[in-house]
């Protein structure tokens, strides 16, 4: 299994230009399968998930263009097939945006249930809560669920999600695109990752609104034709890099990034000291790396991202006097990345959805293994900060979320290589 080896203790310093949203991009492919032509889809970042999604569109009989870099342009107008790959269905979780895209277009489907990190159970209950709202007969089972019209087909309704839901808000928007009628998502997730895929949908002809706030309303139209459209910047990656300049000191500009995005973030970086300077498109960071212990509570946003929860732990063990960390979107997330740290001299005392951290002024290089995406991103992030070598093992699951990282955190002066065993 590959790995990193990281030499820590370089301050990190220059420019860093933020890829676009895996979030936005895992569900924007996707949503390309309910366009009758050809869509131009650009800042799409290279990382596996989105390569295993474009095997899947192809395997269903879509046209998969590469023009140049970060650019795709898919025609899934000639698409026949409803039953994705299941193997490779299983190899992320974003795949459960084929059940909307191809309900919405077909009106049927029958996908195997997803895998991705499993730092947590992930039920998808409110998916299939809005399939059957709007008309979709379900069959599920332990590897795959089936959806298909019912007898009156499918039309727009009213779905009042029990929990503001990311997923099942993208899936029930792509569902709902395509009907006849309204639908309403009550409850819905806000994250930007959800506006980028609702003005995607809204370039190609559909008629979403509301999407960033509570409510989203879609009213169906009979098709959507291609068009252009350019993902939004990674809101997680460009936390994930000022999360590192904190941790490891040094003076760096994040580029193409929205700030607006960035402010919850940004705002806990600035209260355990961090220097940041918000330009249009741009953030920069400045660290000595000398820290002061802060409390995070993750929220739903426009609040703190559960996806930053391990970063700024990090930080959280480098910083001065205890900080407290609570997971509120998750049953928890601790467990894939706190007893690597403490490999690496963290204290962390875990208490059901609270971490309590007692800052070191530093941490000692190790051998620790990744568990899921965010947890590999905070680990890296502790080996850049840490006194001697870390080695992170099983990087295949960062790799599914950072685009060119060790160029990225190389040209920042990093001493960082890849090892393929
Ligand atoms: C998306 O996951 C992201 N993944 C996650 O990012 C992110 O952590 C999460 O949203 C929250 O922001 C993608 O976008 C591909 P949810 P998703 O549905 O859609 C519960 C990363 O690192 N829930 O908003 O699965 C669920 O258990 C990944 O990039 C149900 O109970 O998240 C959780 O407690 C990790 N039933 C909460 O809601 C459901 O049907 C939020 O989950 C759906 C969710």
């Amino acid at each position: 299994m590959a790995r990193y080896e990281i030499k820590g203790g370089n301050p990190l310093q220059g420019t860093v230009t933020i890829s676009g949203a895996k979030n936005a991009a895992v569900a924007i492919l996707p949503a390309a399968l309910l366009v009758k032509g050809k869509c131009r889809i650009e800042n799409v970042p290279d990382i596996s998930d989105v390569r295993i999604l474009l095997s899947i569109l192809e395997g269903l009989g879509a046209t998969v263009e590469h023009p140049c870099d970060n650019v795709i342009v898919l025609d899934c107008s000639g698409i026949s097939s409803t039953q994705p790959e299941a193997a490779l269905v299983k190899k992320m979780r974003a795949s459960y945006y084929l059940m909307g895209s191809l309900l919405g277009r077909f009106g049927k489907c029958h996908v195997a249930l997803p895998g991705g990190c499993s730092f947590a159970t992930r039920p998808i209950d409110q998916h299939i809560k809005g399939f059957k709202a709007l008309g979709a007969l379900v069959e599920e089972t332990e590897e795959y669920v089936e959806l298909a019209a019912g007898k009156n087909g499918l039309q727009g309704n009213r779905v009042c999600l029990d929990m503001a839901s990311v997923g099942a808000t993208a899936n029930i928007m792509m569902a709902a695109v395509l009907l006849p009628g309204q639908t309403f998502i009550e409850n819905a997730a806000k994250e930007p990752h959800i506006v980028d895929l609702a003005n995607f949908l809204n370039t190609m002809g559909a008629q979403v609104t509301g999407a960033g706030t509570d409510t989203i309303k879609i009213k169906g139209v009979e098709q959507l034709q291609g068009g252009t459209y350019a993902i939004i910047p990674d809101q997680i990656e460009a936390g994930t890099y000022m999360a590192a300049v904190t941790a490891a000191g040094g003076d760096v500009l994040v580029k193409n990034v929205i700030p607006k995005h960035m402010d919850c973030i940004t705002s806990k970086l600035e209260e355990m000291g961090a220097e940041v300077i918000n330009y249009d498109d741009a953030i920069r960071v400045r660290s000595t790396g000398k820290l002061h212990s802060t409390t995070v509570k993750t929220r739903p946003y426009p609040g703190f991202p559960t996806d930053m929860q391990a970063q700024i732990c990090v930080c959280m063990a480098l910083a001065e006097g205890i900080s407290h960390l609570t997971e509120s979107v998750y049953e928890t997330r601790f467990f894939g990345y706190c007893t690597e740290l403490e490999s690496m001299g963290a204290k962390i005392e875990i208490n059901g959805k609270t971490a309590t951290v007692t800052g070191r002024n530093h941490l000692k290089g190790s051998t620790v293994c990744a568990r899921d995406l965010r947890a590999g991103a905070a680990l890296v992030i502790a080996g850049l900060s840490a006194e001697g070598i870390t080695r992170v093992e099983n990087i295949h699951f960062v790799e599914r979320g950072y685009e060119n990282l060790i160029e990225k955190l190389t040209a920042l002066g990093a001493t960082i290589r890849r090892i393929d065993d």
